[in-house]
């Protein structure tokens, strides 16, 4: 039965905090703890992390208070909201266009999101069956087959829905205040076991101190910014529609820079764990170079380097692998929530339809979606994340940009800054921001694109 306020009521965060766990829960999420750590390995270590740290506040906290500033003045989804910006009917006509665009792109990155979810949650279980003596069933549900990956998609996309159609109170927010603290004290609790083990200093180092000689590499730049634009969620208008259920009385730039600490801190923290194990790792004789001599990144590091190490612990290593997994899976569902919201948001405004039902529909699209990628997966799996997070993601940014910066009327932008935001007028914020997301942003963001484009 749907529950009482699953209704198609634009429904709002009940307080600050609620918003800040709900949008780190979108950002916080493989892509922090998969996804950056990776990206450092491969990419030669402290050079690539300083160079994401300079990006995340340069171009991607920028980008998100466009989001955040549309969503709430408009209190729309995207499809909605960028016509809102404007009178004029072809840039409405574009501005539908680029919403359709996100809600597609959102949708497709759920759909490949849910299948890497599933081969970590499946680790969960078999941890359990590990710990219990149940040999079988452990193998069985650590390896990837058709089967077990089509069931946890399945179990995962089934999780995700029953959160997104109890509403934006009683799902959204609650489920993230309850989850992510559970995560960031999961997370301490492992960098602080490993960084005790032997090895770890050697891969601290790699970590922390930058090879400067690696800085110009074009491959370094644009795999940084995809990051950053990634890991904030941005483009696809998750930010938006979440930006759209904050409350007036809400300052925005610094709830959205907090939202930006916490997400650039937590995949900071991810480093710190993952870049150190692969090196205990190593100390017990386990490979962590590639045949090309460069760091594993990738499903081999998560799924195969990782696993060997804490295999090679003993029942210790069994634990620490169960904690590492479902610290993985809260992350991926926090986030997935958030993706599913832009295309529910989008029927449920544009259709009339009610949350329940919209949520229901759309999430079975989608799953359909992943079991095609699934059953096509070598055709389908990297196309649609290169689609998706290369490509869309940055030129939809670039988009939001657009019409924040150059559409939405400037006394109009100064206001909506203003509600919750008492002198927004002379701070700091609205003499950089402004003229920063119509020329610095857009520009930057397209100069990467030809880079490496020509690379
Ligand atoms: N930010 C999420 C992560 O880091 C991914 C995401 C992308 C979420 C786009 C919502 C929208 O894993």
């Amino acid at each position: 039965m749907a529950p009482k306020d699953a209704t198609n009521e634009r429904g709002q965060f009940s307080s600050r905090f609620g918003f800040i766990t709900a949008a780190t829960g979108s950002a916080v999420g493989l892509g922090n703890i998969w996804g950056f750590p990776t990206q450092t390995a491969s990419h030669g270590g402290g050079a690539f992390v300083l160079v994401y740290l300079v990006l995340a506040f340069l171009l991607a906290y920028p980008a998100l208070m466009a989001e955040l500033i549309i969503g709430r003045h408009t209190r729309h989804n995207m499809v909605g909201a960028l016509p809102q910006l404007t009178t004029k009917p072809v840039l409405k006509i574009i501005g539908r266009a680029t919403g359709l665009y996100g809600v597609v792109i959102a949708s497709l990155i759920l759909s490949f999101y849910a299948i890497v979810a599933s081969w970590l949650m499946a680790q969960v279980p078999a941890a359990l069956a590990d710990i219990s003596g149940q040999g079988q069933t452990a193998s069985w549900l650590s390896q990837s087959s058709l089967l077990r990956d089509s069931l946890f998609c399945g179990l995962f996309s089934l999780l995700t829905a029953s959160i997104v159609a109890r509403g934006v109170k009683d799902g959204i927010e609650r489920w993230s205040t309850r989850l992510m603290p559970a995560l960031v004290l999961l997370m301490l609790a492992l960098v602080a076991t490993v960084l005790t083990l032997p090895g770890a200093m050697e891969g601290l180092r790699l970590y922390l101190v930058p090879n400067f000689s690696l800085i110009t590499d074009p491959g370094l730049l644009t795999g940084a910014m995809g990051q950053a634009f990634f890991s904030l969620s941005l483009g696809v208008g998750t930010m938006l529609i979440y930006g759209s259920y904050v409350s007036k009385t809400d300052n925005l730039p610094l709830t959205g820079a907090y939202v930006a600490l916490i997400d650039t801190g937590i995949a900071f923290l991810a480093g710190l764990l993952i870049i150190p194990a692969m090196f205990v790792a190593q100390h017990r004789g386990i490979e962590i170079y590639s045949s090309e001599n460069t760091l594993i990144a990738g499903p081999d590091l998560i799924l195969q380097t990782l696993p060997s190490l804490f295999n090679s612990l003993g029942s210790a290593g069994v634990i620490i692998g169960l904690v590492f997994f479902l610290l993985l899976t809260i992350a991926a569902l926090t986030s997935s929530i958030s993706m599913l919201e832009v295309p529910v948001t989008f029927v449920l405004e544009q259709f009339q339809l009610s949350r329940y039902r919209a949520t229901w529909l759309v999430a079975s699209i989608i799953f359909g979606l992943s079991l095609l990628i699934l059953n096509n997966f070598e055709q389908l799996f990297a196309g649609v994340i290169s689609l998706t997070t290369t490509y869309s993601q940055p030129l939809l940014g670039v988009m939001l940009c657009v019409f924040a910066g150059w559409v939405l009327h400037r006394d109009k932008l100064l206001r909506e800054i203003s509600a919750g935001f008492a002198g927004a007028e002379n701070s700091l914020f609205w003499k950089i921001w402004p003229s920063y997301i119509r020329f610095i942003c857009p520009l930057l963001i397209i100069f990467m694109f030809v880079q490496n484009a020509r690379s």
